[in-house]
């Protein structure tokens, strides 16, 4: 049989293998920046045991059983009140859904609303699994630049204004995955009243919202304007990505149109894991546990700023996140970082490249350094591996240059 002629136009969409890359995890014997893996030790192993053996135990015809697609309703209730207490503002019974995790909404709304050629705005950088499923569904990426403060909103309103007419604006206001940033809160009034105006939709990743450092939080673009955004939620980072849970909230039409799509993919999101995230947040674990996530991967990232400082070689420059899990740095201009990669791995040290993150040729010289797996001492030795790989590249190229 060939297989490869049998695949749909669809499946022969070329993707980018970096994502399956990470997901294996980083080269054995290599000191690893790569996923954006929650730290093991924020898992409630025990609390966990307890909570799953009460459910199989007492309540197997729920938590053993198929749900409605829009989620078993004590669940979608607790979220209504998480949603409420976590971001001010409270979704109407319709206008919230459970899904199987982030990316699966990315591939719900994907499925509700891409045609083949219809344009997607994406930050640049963006989360590759996102670029992945939009080119799987044969949208036009666009990529909108960054800085410090997040999406560039004037070079979008620009577009806009000039009769560009995307189907929906993607953006990961906080923590950004690759680039660390976060959106302003200048900027998130700005996106929402643009595209409101312009009859966009902005669909919200808040996949890192919780994980500030310092426990603070900027209004979500869907407490602005739920009118026109979709938000896309996720317990993987604070609880645990083993179960696949997360939520969309937004306009009850759209949210409904989600449900159908769900239908044609798992039909419901694993009801024991949907009672486990309700039981645990119901008895208040969330606030528990988060200051001290939030403060490892604080103390996680301290650690690697220090060791940047004291180790990259001139010409290299690293975002400051105030959140999550990533840094974006960026080599001089002449180095690839999917070239020094080997080098890497035989230094002991991986990270992923940043090209893959953007929509065009973008980002040779950019890497995604992840600080949520290492300990301290071991960012430290990373950061040093690191900056004497490219240290050793910037002399290479500069001895071939003069
Ligand atoms: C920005 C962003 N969105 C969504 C996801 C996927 O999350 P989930 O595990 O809920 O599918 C990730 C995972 O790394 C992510 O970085």
């Amino acid at each position: 049989m060939n297989w490869g002629e049998m695949l749909s136009r669809r499946a022969r969409v070329e993707v980018d293998g970096e994502l399956a890359t990470i997901l294996a995890g980083p080269p054995p014997g290599t000191l690893g920046m790569t996923g954006g893996f929650p730290n093991p030790a924020t898992f409630a192993t025990e609390l966990l045991v307890e909570i799953a053996q009460r459910l199989v135990r007492d309540e197997p015809g729920i938590a053993l059983q198929y749900t409605a697609s829009e989620g078993i309703p004590s669940v979608r209730e607790y979220l209504l009140e998480r949603v409420e207490a976590t971001q001010g503002r409270r979704p109407e019974r319709a206008e919230l859904g459970v899904t199987s995790g982030g990316m699966e909404c990315i591939d719900l709304i994907s499925r509700t609303l891409l045609d083949p050629g219809d344009a997607v705005v994406v930050e640049a950088p963006t989360y590759l699994g996102a670029i992945m499923a939009f080119a799987r569904y044969q949208a036009e990426l666009t990529g909108i630049g960054m800085d410090e403060h997040g999406m560039d909103v004037d070079q979008l309103e620009e577009r806009l204004e000039s009769g560009f007419k995307p189907k929906l604006v993607y953006v990961i206001p906080e923590y950004q995955n690759p680039s660390g940033r976060t959106l302003s809160l200048e900027r998130r009034h700005a996106l929402v009243d643009t595209c409101r105006r312009h009859g966009v939709l902005i669909f919200e990743d808040v996949a890192y919202r919780e994980l500030s450092f310092g426990g603070d939080s900027l209004p979500t673009l869907w407490s602005i304007g739920p009118d026109v955004v979709l938000q896309a939620g996720t317990f993987s980072k604070v609880f645990c990505p083993g179960v696949r849970l997360g939520w969309a909230a937004g306009p009850a039409e759209l949210v409904a149109q989600l449900a159908v799509a769900k239908q044609n993919t798992d039909q419901c999101a694993g009801a024991l894991g949907q009672r486990m995230v309700e039981e645990y947040g119901r008895a208040g674990h969330f606030e528990r546990a988060l200051p001290s996530t939030r403060s490892l991967y604080a103390t996680h990232w301290a650690a690697l700023s220090k060791a940047l400082d004291e180790h990259m070689p001139h010409g290299c420059a690293w975002s400051e996140p105030t959140g999550g899990m990533f840094t974006l740095l960026r080599m001089p201009e002449s180095l690839d970082a999917i070239a020094l990669r080997p080098a890497a791995t035989e230094a002991g040290v991986a990270y992923v490249p940043g090209r893959p993150f953007y929509v065009t040729d973008d980002g040779a010289n950019e890497m995604r350094l992840s600080f949520s797996a290492l300990d301290e001492a071991q960012l430290a030795e990373a950061a040093k591996r690191l900056a004497g790989v490219i240290e050793a590249a910037v002399d290479f190229a500069g001895s071939r240059s003069s």
